[in-house]
């Protein structure tokens, strides 16, 4: 068993969240990196101790790594939020990975790295050796399950992705055909999502050319550099359009179609392969965490 230490914000939120990950023995509330021994919630709480709320993560290094695990901490997290997540503000709820080995370390650090570079100069999360940590007294353990409905600045979001990054990945196991898995991510995050249209565009003789799709019937073919798919192809990275009229070049294969994301899918020497699109009938339907979500899952499916 290893462990590793998330500190996400309010700590009943994170926890839950840990705990539903496969592969997670058991995830405890408590206090990391701070001065004074045995701190209080109290003390904690007067922002005065140094002290980050933050999870132990117990986890079986054969279901799930330390890698992974960092992605998913990106998933829940805004990194550019200094001293604040959700309505919490104050140090105790700063953002870090705390590290008890160098070996996880060196895993961690590639992922911390590229989250970094994508976030610019104002990247808040800290990556640092842990120097102590006090388990949260037992009213803050499984807070959420004891509290059901309770307060959690975790949106319920986040938990549906959990669970379809997690399903995807168990259905997917073993799986190596292109086409087989688009289909069947298409479906997956169609069903558990419900979005209006959700479908692959995959890199064929230097255009897009459509591949498994949930939805209404769709263009065949993008260039490279057109639309919101070969813009985010061209410029490899995902494009959150809150408002396709106001998206230049925009292609409309329906016209019920109001905002859209567009995620690269890699190859497993990294270049672009396939983009996943996902269409919503309503304006501003995506931000940074369906980018989040829908990057890691696309990452399942290096083709
Ligand atoms: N709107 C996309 C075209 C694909 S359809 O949305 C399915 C674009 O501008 O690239």
């Amino acid at each position: 068993m290893k462990t590793l230490y998330f500190a996400g914000g309010c700590f009943w939120g994170v926890a839950r969240f840990f705990s539903g990950v496969p592969g997670v023995q058991k995830a405890v509330a408590g206090y990391a990196n701070g001065r004074t021994p045995d701190p209080t919630y109290a003390e904690v709480y007067s922002d005065l101790t140094g002290y980050a709320e933050t999870v132990e993560v117990e986890y079986d290094g054969r279901q799930v790594d330390a890698a992974t695990l960092s992605r998913l901490f990106f998933c829940i997290i805004d990194p550019v939020s200094l001293n604040r997540q959700g309505e919490d503000i104050g140090t105790r709820y700063r953002t870090g990975i705390y590290y008890p080995d160098l070996e996880q370390a060196e895993a961690i650090r590639p992922v911390w790295e590229e989250r970094r570079q994508k976030a610019g100069a104002s990247f808040a999360v800290e990556f640092r050796p842990l120097e102590n940590f006090y388990p949260a007294e037992e009213e803050h353990q499984d807070y959420l399950e004891k509290h059901p409905g309770g307060y959690c600045h975790l949106g319920p979001k986040i938990f549906r992705y959990l669970q379809l990054w997690s399903d995807a990945r168990s259905l997917l196991e073993g799986e190596a055909d292109p086409v087989a898995v688009m289909a069947l991510l298409s479906a997956l995050i169609q069903q558990r999502m419900r979005f209006f249209w959700t479908g692959f565009y995959r890199v064929v003789d230097g255009t897009l050319v459509l591949g498994p799709f949930q939805g209404d019937v769709a263009c065949l073919r993008i260039g490279y550099g057109k639309g919101v798919c070969g813009s985010a192809w061209a410029e490899d990275r995902t494009l959150v359009v809150p408002d396709v009229e106001q998206f230049e070049g925009h292609i409309a294969c329906s016209t019920l179609s109001r905002s859209e994301i567009v995620v690269p899918v890699h190859d497993a020497e990294g270049r672009v392969a396939a983009v996943l699109d996902i269409d919503s009938t309503e304006t501003d339907t995506f931000d940074a965490s369906d980018a989040a979500w829908l990057e890691l899952i696309c990452y399942l499916c290096r083709l």
